[in-house]
């Protein structure tokens, strides 16, 4: 059996504090260390709430060669882990809501979020990338955003992409919905998810916490408090997630397959009608 350990980390980003905020980060290294793979929440170094393209722009990192990158760069080599983190993108005078993993050996792959939530709409421009999935010591792990929990699609796709883990970084804010929703494509895709969320509140908007780790069946490994400040880390068995066998006679990929073929005429009378 070949282990990994994983972890997330929930806290509240300093709105507007890049500098601050990275230096928060900093100061838990030596339990990042403890770790191969940490995630951290949804545009981790600047805050969510913002009216205009215009504010945000100035706090945006370029991915890789930015500031913030250089810095999450220095903190997977020093140690020796995986950082997937949120972070606000400019890239040529375009914004996005983005999630980029830091490998110790200097590597970095982004995704830039596909299912944009609410006033997001208004400041973000939206990808048009296929779902991510990167590969880390021999695991497959597929990058999700926030609200892409709500799109079964999306990590249904990750996980035929061969994804064991789905590594999502979060600014959850409708209570309780999107920690359900994981468990679900955790038990419909039999993968592990690890959902990084934020605490606390930027004016009106509440942030839910309860960040999770959890298993290929659907069980809870960790769930954080509401407005704890904390860093989780499992051991897991990453090629559990290899076993897509609900009982020995129900495959999901094959019983998916199956009874598409029978679905998919239904689908295109459906889309018709829209
Ligand atoms: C969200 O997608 N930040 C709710």
């Amino acid at each position: 059996m070949k282990t990994l350990k994983i972890g997330f980390f929930q806290f509240k980003p300093e709105h507007r504090q890049p500098e601050k905020n990275l230096e928060f980060i900093s100061k838990h290294s030596e339990i990042i260390k403890q770790s191969d793979i940490i995630i951290l929440p949804e545009l981790a170094t600047t805050g969510y709430v913002f009216s205009t393209k215009e504010e945000l722009l100035p706090l945006a990192d370029e991915i890789p060669e930015g500031k913030q990158s250089k810095f999450f760069l220095e903190l997977a080599k020093n140690t020796n882990t995986l950082i997937i983190t949120g972070l606000a993108e400019k890239e040529k005078g375009r914004l996005f809501n983005s999630q980029a993993a830091f490998y110790p050996d200097g590597k970095v792959v982004k995704y830039q979020k596909l299912h944009l939530f609410f006033k997001e709409k208004k400041l973000f421009d939206l990808s048009h990338n296929e779902p991510v999935v990167i590969d880390y010591k021999g695991v497959k792990i597929g990058l999700m955003i926030c609200f892409d929990w709500a799109f079964p699609e999306h990590a249904r796709l990750l996980m035929l992409k061969g994804a064991q883990i789905l590594a999502h970084s979060a600014n959850l804010v409708l209570p309780g919905l999107g920690q359900a929703g994981m468990r679900i494509r955790s038990i419909e895709n039999r993968v592990f998810s690890v959902t990084a969320n934020r605490l606390g509140q930027e004016y009106d908007t509440r942030f839910t916490g309860r960040s999770q780790i959890i298993d290929p069946r659907g069980n809870t490994i960790f769930m954080a408090g509401e407005n704890e400040t904390t860093i989780k880390i499992a051991e897991i068995d990453p090629d559990l997630a290899l076993d897509k066998n609900i009982t020995p006679l129900n495959n999901i990929i094959q019983d998916s397959i199956d009874g598409l073929k029978f679905l998919s005429k239904y689908v295109n009378k459906l889309n018709k009608n829209f």
